[in-house]
């Protein structure tokens, strides 16, 4: 683990929050390929978690575990100290509510307006209004900056109008834990620093804890309040990010480089 005081510092800090999700031991292979060997992990409620690691090190696995999208082999996973393996299928599905995923691609409808992909996770509510769904719709859209493309198809927006697009559309349901893979990846700097800043504008409107996956390091920067650093299964570094920049690891500087 990483410089021994800092890391103490942070883990006391961590342990007196409250937690929005626990791991315990979470282990996870694919036939002889352990990708997660042994992940302990707190997030505590309100915080930016960034996760790096190199590619294939297991960090799209480890949220893809989180939402149940994968099953974990072994471990605990708790969710606002409930504790997954001992709920019943409504309160999963109920907990399941809570989070928010944000896919790289942005998993958008491309034959649905701007606006129907955003009323398309609001359908099952029964009882709501069309001027209650307008307003859910024309919020969520300000919130990251897109009112204007209301009416076009997600075709005509450009990479950085999709992932805004795409994180309205998961925010819209206001999710208290978001898990975010990868969302400036295939940007240009300057779109992907908005998008940073968004996640970081979404995080305090909204005091949502989050997950961040990402090899964009202004992201990192921008967005972080605590960064661990995944490598052959296990967490190999945890930190803020001014006390990881500067480690004594070469290989922990290797990232911020
Ligand atoms: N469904 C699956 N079946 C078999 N192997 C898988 C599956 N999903 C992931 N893996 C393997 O698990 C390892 C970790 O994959 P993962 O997608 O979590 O990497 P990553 O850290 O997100 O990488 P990247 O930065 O490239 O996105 C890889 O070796 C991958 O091939
Ligand atoms: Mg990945």
């Amino acid at each position: 683990m990483e410089t021994k005081t800092d890391h103490t510092i942070l883990k006391t800090e961590i342990e007196k929050m409250n937690s929005a999700v626990e791991l315990k031991h979470l282990k996870k292979s694919f036939k002889d390929k352990h990708v997660l060997i042994d992940i302990n992990l707190k997030l505590a409620k309100g915080e930016n978690l960034v996760v790096l690691g190199k590619s294939g090190s297991g960090k799209s696995v480890l949220i893809k575990c989180l939402v149940g999208l994968i099953d974990a082999d072994d471990g605990e996973l708790i969710v606002f100290d409930k504790n997954i393996s001992e709920t019943s299928s409504d309160e999963l599905n109920t907990i399941r509510k809570k989070i928010g995923f944000l896919f790289q691609s942005g998993a958008l409808y491309d034959s649905m307006s701007v606006r129907e992909n955003l009323e398309f996770p609001l359908r099952d509510q029964k009882k709501i209004f069309k001027a209650e769904l307008n307003k859910l719709v024309e919020e969520a859209l300000a919130d990251v900056g897109l009112s204007e493309a209301i009416d076009k198809m997600p075709s005509e927006l450009s990479g950085g109008m999709r992932k805004r697009l795409g994180l309205a559309r998961t925010m819209i349901l206001k999710p208290e834990i978001m898990l975010y893979d990868e969302p400036t990846t295939g940007l240009d700097p300057i779109t992907s620093k908005e998008i940073s800043k968004l996640i970081l504008e979404v995080q305090k409107k909204y005091n949502t804890s989050s997950i961040i996956i990402t090899h964009d390091i202004e992201c990192a920067k921008i967005t972080a309040n605590r960064i661990i650093i995944l490598k052959d299964g296990l967490l190999a570094a945890e930190g803020t990010f001014k006390n990881l920049e500067k480690s004594e690891d070469k290989w922990v500087r290797s990232f911020f480089e």
